[in-house]
């Protein structure tokens, strides 16, 4: 049998002709920057999401460093992220010209450990950028209480966790600025880059607005200098038809992670992903932990399973951090789980059938068929 990493398609046949509708619909408006149907897709995220205001942008890498530059952040500041994140969340700091202070993770849940946090602020430190990585909300209560203890703002980085919850609430909405992506295979997937900015204060969000367009309001009239980051109108118009399914493509996660859990937890070989209490993660990856990773990657490729790795290493440990002098052994917990970990297959439309062949695998590769 073929298991697939990511199958898009499975998701997508519910909504085929309606995306192929929506997509005629803006090529013959003829209007592909702006408009009514960006105009529509922020407002129906905001409704989705219980807020007032969203704004699209071009990707999350952006709106990332729109966050971070209009707390007003910049040469001089420290902010602190997780050790084991997309590069994008380190260099929407570094971009702002902030020093990044990576932190290590709590080698349950892979997300920034609150104490971790704690003990590397400075009095330079003026924000800290949680993110919940593979769609598990993060330990919120612990930084936003040492973040308000000293006085830091928080951007949440939702990139991968549209539709999680924490204590009932959805990510993205409980910190300063929470910032999603519709990259194709997150949650929420667009048909190329594209991302979303919420905040509690609206002020900074009209900030980001002018900041992703160039620093204008109003046609050839600029505040300020900005960039070119907006979400398309084509993507807007796709997302609309894709968001009142995400509910359901995220139940389908949750679903079949907690299938493969109920399986691989009984192999003692096997470190499943742990769930905070009161957390509703959404999966857009399911990571387990084993003693040789690509030893079992390559038993199970000769099976035909796909798999991936998220990440190969911490940020710590790329070239492109190299000048922070912060090599191997300055986060054990996230460089052995980067050096352990192995995400299966898991879209939404994988089916039982597919689950069980791979845990039926991953059993014999064990010695427990
Ligand atoms: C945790 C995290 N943050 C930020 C990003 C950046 O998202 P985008 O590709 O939309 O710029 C990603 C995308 O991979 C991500 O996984």
């Amino acid at each position: 049998m073929e298991v697939p990493f990511v199958d898009l398609s499975r998701a997508h046949a519910a909504v085929r002709s309606k995306l192929h509708d929506a997509a005629v619909r803006v090529i013959d408006s003829c209007t592909y920057i702006g408009g009514e149907e960006v105009r529509g897709f922020e407002r129906d995220l905001a409704e989705w999401l219980g807020v007032a205001e969203a704004v699209g942008t071009g990707c999350a890498t952006f709106g990332l460093f729109a966050a971070v530059r209009s707390l007003g952040i910049g040469p001089g500041d420290e902010v602190l992220t997780t050790v084991h994140t997309a590069i994008a969340t380190a260099e929407a700091i570094s971009l702002s010209g902030a020093r990044v202070v990576f932190c290590d993770i709590d080698p349950q849940t892979f997300n920034m450990d609150p104490e971790d946090l704690r003990d590397r602020i400075t009095e330079r430190s003026k924000a800290v950028v949680v993110v919940h990585l593979y769609g598990q909300p993060a330990d919120l209560d612990g930084v936003m209480e040492i973040a308000r203890e000293s006085g830091l703002k928080v951007i949440e980085d939702c990139a991968q966790a549209l539709g999680a919850r924490y204590k009932g609430r959805y990510v993205g909405t409980l910190g300063d600025v929470g910032v999603f992506s519709f990259f194709p295979s997150k949650p929420l997937g667009g048909f190329g880059d594209g991302g979303a900015v919420i905040a509690r204060d609206t002020g900074l969000l009209k900030w980001i607005r002018m900041f992703s367009n160039h620093g204008r309001e109003e046609k050839y009239v600029h505040q300020f200098e900005g960039v070119n980051s907006r979400l398309d109108a084509i993507q807007a118009a796709l997302l609309r038809v894709c968001l009142p399914h995400l509910e359901e493509w995220n139940r389908l996660r949750r679903e079949a992670a907690h299938a493969y859990s109920e399986r691989l937890s009984a192999i003692d070989e096997v470190q499943v992903p742990a769930e905070l209490p009161g957390t509703e993660p959404v999966y857009h990856v399911y990571c387990i932990v084993v003693p040789d990773r690509d030893d079992l990657r390559r038993y199970l490729k000769e099976r035909g399973v796909s798999t991936g790795i998220h990440y190969p290493a911490p940020l710590n440990l790329q070239p492109a951090y190299a000048h922070l002098g912060q090599g191997r052994g300055h986060f054990p917990r996230a460089e052995y789980a980067c050096g352990h970990m192995l995400s299966l297959p898991l879209f939404p439309g994988i089916t039982s059938v597919e689950i069980r062949y791979v845990c039926d695998c991953i059993a014999d590769y064990f010695g427990r068929g």
